[in-house]
């Protein structure tokens, strides 16, 4: 008599191709005519073991490496199509195979569209077919299979790919924004330095007149007096312009020594006129290592941030300072609870003589930029108009 378990194996040949087969099938029958049907195989042999439900079916699979899955679909503890889902479901990886008294066109269609590789009807088998079934079966599998190795792999290439171009695209998007800047910077540069020689000597001598009017007018009224200061406080802005043009103009290079970035913003803040509205909080990491910086320059960063930061609020807010690094950068982070700055003027605020302030020369941030990128650092920002700004500056610890 027949037992489940693994049955004598069919026409073996060292040259001929063996399967492992795992036959699903409660009837012992059906199970003796398939053994029948193997035994009389000419191209490939099998070695076939047999389970009488799909539980212990199921348990085989994970003990053993099969080819392929030959499945009846009425079984004891499952019936009809759900019994080759729930292998399907699992096995995605096994070729399966359904092997019925039903003869059913339609039952045997959506066992196909689920992922079936055939169905055979018990009656109208004989071994010429069976053999040849399971061997189409399990090759076209293998092809399948190879197939969705290769779109994985090509779908990995391809994200590798999409990411690269992602990378390099922004990389090429920096490049060309910093030469931009260089230029303009190095326009700026000349342009500075032929006001400062046409500008100083005449704006001196109208300083000096002004001087003079103030002497002289013993007894101004209060439009006169008005106008002198207007006249006196103009002339020191269009100073400062050229100051700050000069000093734009002159950032080269960067003479790297050691320092310490929470002492330097203590420092920076120490150094700025904080109104009282404005509430600061600073959270600085536990050891704030020393990094290789121009502490000059790189303390004129944090102050421009500051300064912006405070300009950015001027009905108060908050002012937060932070430090923390990973293990490429030392990180700052400036952030405020002022007007934002809006989506469209993002990718702005870092070109030179960019300004929506009514008094701002448009130099801060696009100075800064380039210093920091003198230390090979990077300095970003994220901002919601009407919420706040947050400004990042990275420097990177080892140099
Ligand atoms: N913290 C901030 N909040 C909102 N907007 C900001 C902030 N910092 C910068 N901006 C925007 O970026 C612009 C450019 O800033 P930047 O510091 O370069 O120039 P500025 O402050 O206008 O003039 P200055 O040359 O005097 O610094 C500002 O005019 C402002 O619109
Ligand atoms: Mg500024």
């Amino acid at each position: 008599m027949l037992k489940q378990g693994v049955l004598p194996m069919s026409s073996y040949s060292p040259e001929i191709s063996t399967y492992n087969i795992l036959l699903i099938e409660d009837n012992p029958a059906d199970a003796r005519l398939f053994m029948e049907f193997t035994k009389d195989f000419n191209i490939i042999s099998c070695r076939t073991t047999w389970k009488q439900n799909l539980k212990d079916g199921m348990q085989e699979i994970d003990k053993q490496d099969f080819d392929l899955v030959l499945l009846d679909l009425s079984l004891p503890d499952s019936n009809g199509i759900d019994t080759a889902r729930k292998v399907l479901s699992l096995h995605l990886d096994l070729p399966v195979l359904v092997f019925t008294g039903l003869n059913d066109e339609e039952i045997a269609h959506q066992l196909v569209a689920a992922g079936v590789q055939d169905y055979l009807v018990k009656d109208a088998l004989n071994e010429k077919i069976l053999e040849k079934t399971i061997r189409y079966s399990i090759d076209r599998h293998s092809l399948l299979e190879n197939l969705r190795h290769a779109q994985a792999k090509l779908q990995d290439f391809n994200d590798t790919l999409e990411k690269k171009i992602e990378i390099r695209t922004r990389q090429l998007q920096d490049a060309q924004q910093r030469l931009i800047r260089q230029e303009k910077l190095a326009t700026l540069g000349k342009l500075a330095g032929f006001l400062s020689h046409e500008l100083r000597n005449p704006l001196a001598t109208i300083n000096n007149s002004v001087y003079f009017l103030n002497l002289v007018i013993k007894e101004k009224d209060n439009k006169i007096g008005k106008h002198l200061n207007i006249i006196k406080d103009e002339i020191e802005r269009a100073k400062a312009f050229i100051n700050n043009l000069l000093d734009f103009s002159k950032v080269k290079t960067i003479t790297l020594g050691r320092a310490k970035l929470d002492e330097l913003i203590i420092e920076c803040l120490s150094c700025v006129q904080m109104p009282k509205s404005i509430e600061v909080c600073t959270d600085f990491m536990d050891r704030c290592h020393e990094v290789r910086m121009d502490e000059v320059q790189i303390s004129q960063v944090l102050h421009n941030l500051l300064i912006n930061a405070i300009q950015a609020m001027p009905d108060g807010g908050k002012l937060m300072i932070c430090t923390n690094c990973t293990e490429q950068y030392i990180i700052v982070q400036v952030e405020d609870t002022g007007v934002g700055i809006a989506p469209d003027h993002l990718n702005k605020v870092f070109e030179p003589l960019f300004t929506t302030k009514a008094k701002g020369f448009g130099l801060g941030l696009s100075l800064s930029k380039e210093i920091v990128e003198m230390h090979e650092g990077i300095l970003e920002v994220e901002s919601r108009i009407g919420q706040g700004s947050c400004f990042t500056l990275k420097l990177p610890r080892h140099r």
